[in-house]
């Protein structure tokens, strides 16, 4: 079977198909259903409003018989599509055997360890799974820097996003999140992130990524900046929530070379960029670079079973046992799902075909930015893309309204994207990496669609 075959046979047949504009009868009452029985907090549900009966690859269908081509893929979670066969397989086959050992091994743990040895630099000596989460990750590679340097403070960069728990929440930016539930863990400082389009420092365009590396250096080493040499600087090697935002290689590099020379941790958090996402296993790759320590979760559980990992140098691993425990550290079943997921995603070149198809995407929508005056920027790394949405390309307004146009009428044309972005107006697209090449065509001809009766005016 020639290979776009391959992928084209992993979805639903018929994609887009729209029966009933959602959200149908069905779905509408599952959704009063949530809305009358859980939590307030309940999002996704608000944006794209449905409830799910089923899905295969990059295709979902709801409770009224929509079938929607999925580019949103569960936040970043079903890399490999929804249904994968040969993962399914690995996870059924574990189920039966044992499905929780704490950290207590087995041969599926080591199939788990072994898969990530494949695809790690060889760097990254080490490997620790620290709870089920990205959050999780997070809090462990910061513990694991604090506890390496006994220093307390954090670099991270504004319009970061590392999860919801305590010291990731601290280190998440966006104010709709951090505002209104009392102090968070002290120690943060943010500063800019390479964001071309909303150049921070006014500095021509081409310099911004070694402006925002001199930046950090400054205040690293000017004694009176008022910052005391951190633990830590962590960052997103593309930015996800902040906006699909790709730092240049070169700022990376420098990065790289600053935390080095000041003995300071550099994390890459690779929740989101990694595994194969941007086209290459992972993002810092693109830099040619090795941090110290990145975090890993969402994709590493093949279809979406709840795991996190950190891997760290030889050096750090310093920790004497149970330092840092928790219940929920290796879930037998994300084990098996996640080794299978990994080598299947290695021995078919995925991050490859990620980087080809995200170029061909790219081409599409900077036509699309082209065209219409209320897309500001398109931009993208392999299959990681945005649409940053403005009231008109020239006063670069954001425009958070449209951009939440663009998810709602996709949704309804049988399309599903996110929103995000520093001012919520960024149109957000991380398809499954298996989507055929038909589909992802067919899901950017439909935001086109979408886009132009914005820009006509024929949609409120
Ligand atoms: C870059 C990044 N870090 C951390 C997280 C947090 O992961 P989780 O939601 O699994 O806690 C996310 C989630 O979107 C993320 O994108």
């Amino acid at each position: 079977m020639d290979n776009e075959k391959m992928f084209e046979q992993m979805s639903m047949e018929g994609a887009p198909k729209i029966v009933t504009v959602p959200p149908g009868p069905a779905s509408k009452e599952i959704l009063q259903y949530q809305a009358d029985n859980e939590s307030s907090a309940v999002s996704y549900s608000k944006g794209m409003p449905m409830a799910i009966a089923k899905a295969k690859g990059a295709t979902i269908e709801d409770v009224d018989g929509n079938i929607y081509i999925d580019m949103f893929a569960g936040a970043g979670v079903m890399a490999l599509g929804h249904g994968h066969d040969e993962v399914l397989k690995a996870a059924h086959a574990q189920i039966d055997k044992v499905t929780h050992t704490l950290d207590i091994p087995s041969p599926t743990r080591v199939e788990m360890v072994k898969a990530l040895r494949r695809i790690l630099p060889k760097e990254l000596s080490r490997v620790f799974f620290g709870g089920p989460t990205g959050s999780d990750a997070v809090e462990q590679a910061i513990k694991l820097a604090k506890y390496n340097t006994k220093r307390n403070g954090i670099i991270a960069f504004e319009g970061a996003y590392h999860g919801m728990t305590g010291v990731a929440l601290a280190l998440t930016t966006d104010s709709g999140h951090r505002d209104g539930i009392g102090e968070l863990v002290p120690g943060v400082q943010f500063i800019p992130y390479p964001y071309t389009y909303r150049n921070p420092f006014g500095c021509p365009d081409e310099d911004l990524d070694l402006q925002c590396a001199d930046y950090l250096e400054r205040i690293l080493e000017d004694s009176h900046s008022g910052t005391s040499l951190p633990a830590a600087v962590i960052l997103e090697s593309v930015q996800g929530e902040g906006g699909t935002i790709i730092p240049s290689p070169r700022f990376m590099q420098r990065v790289r070379e600053i935390t080095k020379k000041h003995g300071i941790i550099m994390i890459c958090d690779e929740i989101q960029a990694g595994l194969g996402r941007t086209g290459k296993m992972f993002a810092f790759e693109h830099a040619g670079i090795v941090p110290d320590i990145i975090t890993m979760s969402k994709a590493l559980g093949g279809v979406g079973f709840p795991i996190s990992a950190i891997a760290y140098r030889e050096e750090l691993n310093t920790w004497p046992a149970g330092k840092t425990i928790g219940t929920f550290r290796g879930n037998m079943i994300a084990f098996a799902a996640g080794a299978a997921a990994l080598n299947w995603m290695k021995d078919n070149k995925i991050p490859e075909r990620t980087l080809a198809l995200g170029e061909k995407a790219m081409v599409r929508f900077k036509e699309i930015e082209a065209k219409y005056d209320i897309v500001g920027e398109a931009r993208g790394l392999g299959l990681m893309i945005a649409l940053e949405m403005v009231t008109d390309s020239k006063s670069k307004t954001p425009a958070e309204a449209l951009a939440k146009k663009v998810r709602k009428y996709a949704h309804q044309r049988g399309v599903m994207i996110e929103v995000g972005g520093h001012h919520n107006n960024v149109a957000r697209l991380l398809p499954p990496l298996v989507i055929s090449e038909e589909y992802l065509m067919k899901g950017i001809d439909i935001i086109e669609s979408v886009v132009k009766d914005l820009q006509d005016g024929k949609l409120d």
